[in-house]
């Protein structure tokens, strides 16, 4: 079994007396050490995913079925002392903006002295030790003195950055980066998952790396997963995602990478929008009747290759 996995997730929101379903049954799974990519469009599911996974999900939101099992254990079936050994300890959130899990009152030091003093043995002296040197780790120049900053007086990046310290600092074997560079700029982004990419493989951490962007998955990630309306579509290593894509709708994501697009018809559908069958068949090229019947499970296309179509054989 492996370190991370996701068995047959379904998530649904209950608004005004509606339950809509916005995970449809998905299966995920991380090695140790390794890397995933989920990517997909805007709504598709990722965050509520990831979310999931550390049970931080809404009020509103209920999850009808599925195991989440970290190490052997179903998260879904922990009490809430199990619960918070694993949230920011065992499995750490890279946020799209920092600010969110920063309390604005306390110092960076101050917090992941705390986050250390809570999840480790260590105290004191000790623990700000450990503190200095995972800021130091991810580059945050004189750290013995940004120890002492609010993170208002931080960059963007510096944030991330510290976030990534706290992680560091308690071991964390799994990071969970939701967009973590987002709302950077372009040259702290690349910077940022450098960074992430060189923590997570020093430290053997096993990585969840959220986003819409390709581009971003394919230096970091050794696997892909496409997310589309709640569903996973298609999942590759890496390589063979980019130089081998099955599902109509990766071949698209992949075709704005080059002079060759393939513009798909329409948008994502809504939650609230009923699809019979595939839900990717009202934008798809290749649609037959039993795309409109029935929902196409993910099925073997090759070497740890899978695709949920019904017409693979026509499109590859
Ligand atoms: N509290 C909520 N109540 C009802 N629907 C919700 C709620 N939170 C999220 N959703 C819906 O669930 C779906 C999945 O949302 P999610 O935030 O996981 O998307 P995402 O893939 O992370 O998108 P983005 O790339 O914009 O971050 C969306 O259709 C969204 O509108
Ligand atoms: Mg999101």
């Amino acid at each position: 079994m492996s370190l991370l996995e996701i068995k047959n997730l379904k998530v649904a929101f209950s608004v005004d007396k509606y339950s809509l379903e916005a995970i449809h049954g998905i299966d995920l799974s991380i090695n140790e050490g390794e890397s995933l990519g989920l990517v997909g469009e805007s709504g598709c599911g990722k965050s509520i995913t990831a979310l999931s996974v550390l049970r931080l999900l809404p009020p509103n939101a209920v999850i009808n079925s599925g195991e989440i099992f970290f190490n052997k254990k179903d998260i879904l079936k922990m009490n809430n002392n199990d619960l918070r050994k694993i949230r920011g300890k065992k499995i750490a959130l890279i946020p799209q903006d920092p600010m969110t899990s920063l309390n604005p009152l306390y110092t960076i030091g101050e917090q992941i002295l705390e986050a250390v003093e809570l999840h480790s043995e260590y105290k004191g002296e000790k623990a700000k030790e450990i503190v200095i040197n995972a800021l130091k780790e991810v580059q945050i120049p004189d750290a013995a003195e940004k120890y002492n900053a609010y993170p208002h007086q931080l960059s963007g990046g510096m944030r991330q950055r510290a976030i990534i310290a706290m992680a560091l600092s308690c071991n964390s074997e799994v990071l969970i980066a939701d967009e973590p560079t987002t709302a950077l700029d372009v040259t702290v982004q690349a910077q940022i998952l450098k960074l992430i990419k060189t923590i997570q493989e020093k430290h053997k951490m096993s990585l969840l790396l959220i986003t819409h962007d390709l581009c971003v998955v394919y230096n970091t990630c050794d696997r892909i997963a496409v997310m589309y309306s709640g569903s996973i579509v298609e999942e590759a290593p890496t390589k063979e995602l980019f130089s081998n894509p099955r599902h109509p709708y990766t071949k698209a994501l992949l075709s704005s990478l080059t002079n060759d697009r393939i513009i798909l018809k329409g948008q994502p559908p809504a939650i609230t929008e009923i699809i019979d069958g595939c839900k990717f068949n009202p934008r798809c090229n290749f649609c037959t009747d039993i795309c409109t019947e029935k929902i196409p499970e993910l099925v073997s296309v090759g070497d740890n290759h899978q695709i949920s179509c019904f017409n693979s054989l026509e499109i590859s």
